[in-house]
């Protein structure tokens, strides 16, 4: 268990700036990392933080001061140990009790050591309480606001609870005018990367990600898009005629499958961020694609002369919500306030959208199942400018996605697909 310093080093630096990414994070402390337990390490971080809520609830139940703050490093080695003892069966508990007390600072100790062995004493009892599932907040430790967002789509079962509660899954496409399915299979199985495939996708699934990441010279032809990423693609591939604007295009997922799909098409991807638009250049040169043109714009004023699609694409700044497996960081992050504030960012580029494309059919998502930013806001900026829905269900259900059917948009739920949440509605001009 040499993982635990590092990983109490990890998050308390991560706690230190919340606002701060967790995969970056501990991207930037792997790259100097020279343990062999990278694996464990990494394990480690997100489960802590994924189930957060349920490990400060735990520890709460054992100190003697109700409210008592212990400083940050103990209070993350603490979360860390009952993260182990709870929901990991790889180590011994009196290990983890032993390197937990010995990896605390000095007047700490006696303080660990007595949560943790109350703990050892009554965990039945803890677990019990913990997965019986009255309380959802706590079995699957998610927040109130996302649990009463995903209540509202008829989706907070424990099936649909439990699936976003789990390590996330990745998708790997490759171009299908360069490489058969056959060919992929066989690249990927040489790479030894273990993965099922979705045929009616065209893509493969793994739960390697960092294999795939170590492997990128040979699989060179891949790159990773959720499946639900590809809904918004597959969508556009189908209603698109000749010309696309994809207005908030980076990093680019959206573009690189619609330019997969449709060699034909003519595609203009543009983001307010220079920087972000880089790894889809450098996509569109490995994959050799060449009908996207790539360039920095503002969707709130996006250049007129450019203004020509009879598709625009809307991908929007959200909270990403619907990316909970992947970013358990942010099931403390989303607040009414940042919730308030991307609701009212959508709806200004939805406006802004509507106005400068006024004839072209509009095509928005969010990765989120909050209605603020999906239905809602669709209704408040894009409906009063006269557009209206155009059915997407019939679609999206072909490939096997599993979707929630609303007035003006719809909503894909957890599903076989192994699929972030997403809102995406295609609207069409009076
Ligand atoms: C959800 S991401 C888009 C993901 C992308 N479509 C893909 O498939 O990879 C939202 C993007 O909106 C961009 N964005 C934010 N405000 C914008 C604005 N005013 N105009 C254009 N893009 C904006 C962000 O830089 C970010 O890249």
């Amino acid at each position: 268990m040499n993982f635990l310093a590092p990983a109490v080093s990890v998050l308390v630096d991560y706690y230190r700036r919340p606002q701060d990414n967790l995969r970056l994070v501990l991207a930037r402390f792997l790259r100097g990392y020279g343990g062999g337990d990278k694996g464990a390490l990494t394990r480690t971080v997100y489960g802590v933080v994924r189930k957060e809520i349920a490990l400060d609830r735990v520890v709460s139940l054992f100190q003697s001061k109700p409210g008592q703050q212990p400083p940050l490093p103990t209070r993350v080695l603490l979360r860390i140990a009952v993260f182990l003892l709870l929901y990991s069966d790889s180590y011994p508990e009196y290990a983890v009790v032993n390197e937990a007390v010995g990896a605390a600072a000095r007047r700490e100790k006696p303080f660990v050591n007595a949560v943790l062995r109350q703990l050892l004493r009554r965990k039945n009892e803890v677990v019990e309480r913990i997965r019986r599932g009255d309380d959802p907040v706590l079995a699957y430790s998610i927040s109130p606001l996302l649990l009463a967002g995903l209540r509202r789509l008829g989706a907070a079962g424990d099936a649909d609870l439990e699936y976003l509660d789990r390590e996330p899954v990745f998708h790997l496409r490759y171009h299908p005018g360069r490489l058969t399915a056959e060919e992929a299979r066989k690249l990927l199985e040489r790479a030894a990367i273990p993965c099922r495939e979705l045929p009616a996708l065209g893509c493969f699934e793994t739960a390697a990600a960092g294999r795939f990441l170590e492997e990128t010279e040979r699989l060179g032809a891949f790159y990773i898009q959720n499946s639900g990423s590809q809904a918004v693609a597959f969508a556009a591939a189908a209603r698109s005629r000749r010309e696309v604007c994809d207005v908030a295009a980076a990093p680019g997922g959206k573009s690189l499958t619609l330019a997969c799909l449709r060699p034909e098409l003519r595609i203009c991807a543009s983001d307010v961020s220079a920087a972000r638009l880089r790894l889809l250049e450098q996509n569109l040169r490995r994959l050799r694609l060449d009908n996207v043109r790539v360039f920095a714009a503002d969707a709130l004023d996006y250049p007129a002369a450019e203004a020509r699609a009879d598709l625009v694409i809307l991908d929007a700044p959200c909270t990403s919500s619907g990316t909970l497996r992947k970013n358990p960081d942010l099931k403390g992050k989303i607040t009414p306030e940042a919730l308030r504030d991307s609701a009212s960012l959508q709806r200004r580029l939805l406006d802004a959208v509507a106005v400068r494309f006024p004839r072209s059919l509009l095509l928005y998502a969010v990765c989120s199942f909050l209605s603020e930013e999906g239905e809602e806001a669709v209704a408040r900026a894009a409906v009063p400018r006269g557009f209206r829905p155009v059915p997407l269900a019939p679609l999206l259900e072909r490939y096997g996605f599993r979707v929630k059917q609303e007035e003006f948009g719809v909503y894909l739920l957890p599903s076989d697909l192994n699929n972030d949440l997403f809102y995406i509605s295609l609207l069409e001009p009076k």
